[in-house]
């Protein structure tokens, strides 16, 4: 799929149809690390920024935000957000030998879950490169564990109401439509899009790869109803999640 026409189509409806962390976050987890990181002097890079729903918390606390994105619908809305100290360019975080400024801190929220692997190694080394020595990344990325924990639980209620596994309808698991190599190299389809998921294990082989020392591996958790359609009250933690990594860059 192209990228750049995917989430030009997608543009104009996005926030009906693009999960949005920052509501379904259940602890505030991403507010509270970007926080954590934010410092007044310093520049941060929004790598995929999207319709720049992160700017009200990277603005006030950054003193440059530079939000890239492949889509020029998405960036327009971005702009359309008028933050002073937000500036904005079109580009491909895939690309070989992107050139991006040099930043102190790199936030990338739900981007680099390319179904082509390739490109999520392209994009982890670009977000590398852009950051100065010592310079923080913060990565969102799905969870391989999370959305396998989730069927798992999909089958356990099943199984509370009689149903055995082999009897629960297919379309329950359609999210696993691909091959068997696609499962293990965390090909999950979310709205019918094939979308790399990552374990946590994975993570902690493939970042240092790309130039990063692991500094935080943790998780923002969400409800069971953004998972499960009809989730009962008592279901609750382990609850879904997204990974959220904090890196330095070595
Ligand atoms: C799921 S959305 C997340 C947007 C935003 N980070 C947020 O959390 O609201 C994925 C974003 O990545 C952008 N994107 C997809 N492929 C890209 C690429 N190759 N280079 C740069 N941005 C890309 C899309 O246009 C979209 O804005």
């Amino acid at each position: 799929m192209n990228d750049k026409s995917h989430w030009n189509k997608i543009a104009p409806t996005y926030n009906d149809e693009i999960f949005d962390v920052y509501a379904n976050d259940r602890n505030k987890r991403l507010p509270y690390y970007i926080k954590k990181y934010s410092d007044q002097t310093k520049t941060v890079l929004d790598v995929g920024c999207g319709n720049g729903k992160s700017f009200q918390h990277l603005a006030p606390q950054f003193r440059q935000v530079i939000g890239i994105d492949i889509s020029q619908g998405l960036l327009s809305q971005a702009r359309a957000r008028g933050f002073s100290n937000v500036t904005l360019k079109q580009a491909d975080v895939t690309r070989k030998q992107l050139r991006l400024p040099t930043v102190d801190v790199a936030f990338c929220c739900n981007v680099i879950m390319f179904a082509d692997l390739r490109k999520n190694h392209q994009s982890f080394q670009n977000v590398n490169r852009a950051l100065k020595k010592g310079g923080t990344a913060l990565f969102v990325l799905p969870s391989l564990d999370s959305a396998l924990f989730s069927s798992w639980r999909l089958i356990e209620l099943y199984r509370r109401e009689g149903v055995r596994p082999a009897e629960i309808p297919a379309h329950e698991f359609h999210y696993f439509k691909g091959t068997k190599r696609d499962l293990i190299q965390g090909i999950v389809y979310i709205d019918g899009v094939p979308t790399k998921h990552y374990s946590g294990s994975e993570l902690r082989v493939i970042l240092p790869e790309a130039g990063f020392t692991i500094t935080t591996l943790t998780r923002i958790e969400y409800e069971w109803d953004t998972e499960l359609a009809s989730a009962p009250g008592w279901l609750k933690a382990p609850y879904p999640w997204d990974w959220l990594v904090v890196c330095t860059k070595n």
